[in-house]
This record gives C-alpha cells, structure tokens and sequence, in this order.
C-alpha cells in the first residue's frame, strides 16, 4: 500500500520489505523501533485479508504503556480509525475490514505459547520474555517474526539467531538503528541522548548507538570518542609497533591535558618496509616515536632514515604493568581513529577454559595499535598518576 497517508523513519521499508522470516531490530532509545514496527503490522493487516498478527510483551501493563499505546497513538494521530470493523481495547484485540486480527498479549510459561498460531508476531523489548517462550512463537509464526530490544546485554537474539542468522531453517535480518535514524525526535532530543552518550560511553554504546553492551572481559572501558586533538594537549609520545604481511605496523600519537590522556591513529598499514614506514611517518610526526623493542634492527633502520626513536622498556609483567597504569587514566580517542577504536572494542583478557574466569593476560590477538599505546605507558607514564583520573 502506498505510506503517503502516514509518516515513516527508515526504519519502515527495512522492516515492511524484510524476505526474511525473523527481522530483528536492534537499537538505541528513541530509534522509532516500536513505533515502526506497529505501523508495519498495520500496514500488512489492512493490505492482506485474514491475518493473525500477535504483539507480546513481557506483561500487560508493560504493552499498555509501551507497544499498545504506540499504537492506538499511531492509529488516533492519523485518523486510520476508518480501517478498523472493531477495537476492543479491554480484550486488546483489533480487527481490520480485511478481516485481520492484530492482538496485544503476553505470556506467563511456555506451556500457555503452545496454543496459538499466527502468520506475523512482534515480540517487543523481547529479553522480557524467556528463550523457551519466544521458540514456541516463533515457531508457531507462518510468515514473519519481528523482535526489538536496546542490547544493554547480550540474550537469547544474540546467541540463538544473531550468531548464525539462522534458526533452523528460518533466516535472520538484524537491523541496527539508533536516535539519528528517527527524524520525529526534537532537537533537544537528540541532543539530551548524545550528551548522555558522550557523558558515559558505555551508556552511549549502548542507547546511543544500539551496539551490544557489556561484552565480558573487555579490558579497556576507560574511554570515549572525541571529535579532535584538543589545541592544548600536551605532546607525550608517539608509538609504533612493526607489522609486515599478516600484522599490520601501527602508530599512534599520545598527549596528555588535565590528566587524561588523548590518542590519534597515524598509520596502520601492511606491507609496509622500513623506508616506507620512515617515509610515511618523518614528515608527519613530531618529538620523539617509540618503537617494539623486540625490533632493534627495524629501530636502527628507522633511526638511520631520519627517524628520532627510542625502544620501549620492556620488564617482567610489562604487559600487565602497562595495561594497569592506561587503565588509571581516561582516555579519549579521536573518532578518525576507526583501527584504535575497532581493537579497543576487542580487546580481552583470555579465559581459563577449566574455570571460566578471566586470566591476568590478554588474548594476543587485534592489538597492535594497543600494543603501541602500551609502550607509552612504559615509557612515558608513571603507574599512579597524580591529578584526575579514573581507576575501572
Ligand atoms: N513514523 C513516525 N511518525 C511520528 N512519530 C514517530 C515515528 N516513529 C517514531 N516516532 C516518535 O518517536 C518516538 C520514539 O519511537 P519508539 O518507537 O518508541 O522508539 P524505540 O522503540 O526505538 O525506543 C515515538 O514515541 C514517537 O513519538
Ligand atoms: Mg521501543
């Protein structure tokens, strides 16, 4: 049907023309995933004849105040009143002149998700409701089933249908949407989510931008964005670890401003020989670059072109050391530095596979531009830094 009769965000044509038979919509607040959702299902009731559309919630007076209040404001804003043989609110049960049914319900056990069968579902704000009760409606769903949840946590979406998209033969969209994808939102709405967001990142990661929160083990939580090196930061360092065919060479600048630190990405490239490394990086570096002392004759080459470099000072436990001292500190990382950024969000402490629990060593993996910023802090920077700073 055509939408010219009511307004849409993005997210409407990525869910209406999903082939999929599981859509889920992953997302920051206010992205408009329920609302969106809702208009979808109207959309598919009034256009197909003899639907069955089930809205569960985690409990009636939660899809009173969420998804069934969405909708009845959906329908009342648009005066879409007009599609509808009956609505009968205490019974929560809406039918269309297609004859289509749309029902708000919820569910105790999974025993009570056994009867029933539907052609479309939405389970909203679905890590309310239980595995074990979302499998039975999902597989008593003809057609489609739609989830939407904000990820605070990783749930049964991430594990049962995200990690393969697939559910037995049932195939799986995700759709990640945040607050910039929803142009109904005021500008001081906007602005309240990303001042929250930019005042607590993990916050920010999660409703912000609607990634998944609270990955175990990540070592470093201690950091934001920022748009810029600030005009005053102090200059502490650069920092360069070698690569050469499968690990990239990385290097980054450290500085330093009312006692937290600040770091910029300035190549992260494989391939790169000695001379390349020293003509990318002479002309554009300033003060003194240390480098992987595990290389003293990359350093003499290095030092040899031009370059003023020093080794890192490596001791025992320096990896250990290092990691504690750049945890003390907040730090913030410019938004151009997409490599720092991406090893930051993968950067783990390595499970013991008997116990479980996290090991005081992280898993040698993605960590260049990492390993770098450590050699700062080994050179550079006293363990207990005196001022502002944080302890995570
Ligand atoms: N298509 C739309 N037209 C008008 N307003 C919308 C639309 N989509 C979203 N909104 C507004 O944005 C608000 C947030 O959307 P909502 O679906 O509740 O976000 P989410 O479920 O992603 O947190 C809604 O309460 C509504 O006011
Ligand atoms: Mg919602």
């Amino acid at each position: 049907m055509s939408n010219s009769v009511f307004q849409t965000t993005p997210l409407y044509s990525a869910n209406l023309y999903a082939t999929e038979d599981i859509v889920v919509n992953q997302g920051g607040t206010y992205s408009s995933k329920t609302y969106t959702i809702n208009q979808v299902l109207f959309s598919l009731a009034i256009s197909e004849p003899n639907r069955i559309i089930t809205i569960v919630g985690e409990s009636i007076p939660n899809l009173k105040k969420g998804a069934m209040r969405d909708f009845e404001t959906f329908i009342g804003l648009n005066g879409l009143e007009g599609f509808f043989q009956s609505q009968n609110k205490t019974e929560r049960v809406y039918k269309t002149h297609s004859n289509s049914t749309i029902e708000f319900t919820s569910y105790v056990t999974a025993q009570d998700a056994h009867s029933g069968k539907r052609d479309y579902l939405f389970i909203n704000e679905a890590p309310g409701i239980s595995w074990a009760i979302a499998e039975q409606l999902i597989n008593r769903t003809n057609i489609r089933a739609f989830i939407d949840y904000n990820p605070s946590i990783p749930f049964w979406a991430h594990e049962r249908l995200l990690a393969t998209k697939q559910f037995g033969n049932k195939k799986v969209k995700l759709i990640i949407s945040d607050h910039r994808h929803n142009p109904f939102l005021t500008q001081d709405q906007h602005d309240h989510i990303e001042k929250r967001a930019a005042e607590d990142p993990e916050w920010g990661r999660v409703y912000g931008r609607g990634l998944t929160g609270k990955i175990e083990g990540l070592i470093f939580r201690n950091w934001s964005h920022c748009d810029e090196i600030p005009k005053e930061a102090e200059l502490i360092a650069n920092s360069l670890d070698f690569g050469f065919t499968n690990d990239p060479t990385a290097c980054i600048t450290v500085y330093r401003m009312d006692g937290e630190l600040y770091i910029d990405e300035r190549l992260y490239s494989t391939g790169l020989t000695n001379d390349k490394i020293a003509d990318a990086l002479k002309p554009a570096l300033t003060g003194v670059t240390i480098c992987d002392s595990a290389e003293p004759k990359s350093i003499a080459e290095l030092r040899n072109f031009g370059m003023y470099v020093e080794p890192a000072i490596k001791g025992p436990d320096s990896v250990k050391n290092s990691i504690d001292s750049l945890k003390r500190y907040k730090m913030h990382i410019t938004r151009s530095s997409v490599n720092v950024i991406k090893e930051m969000n993968s950067y783990k402490w390595k499970v013991d596979k008997v116990t479980g629990n996290a090991v005081n060593e992280p898993v040698d993996f993605m960590n260049h531009a990492i390993d770098a910023l450590r050699y700062v802090a080994l050179n550079k920077l006293k363990p207990y830094p005196s001022g502002k700073y944080v302890i995570v």
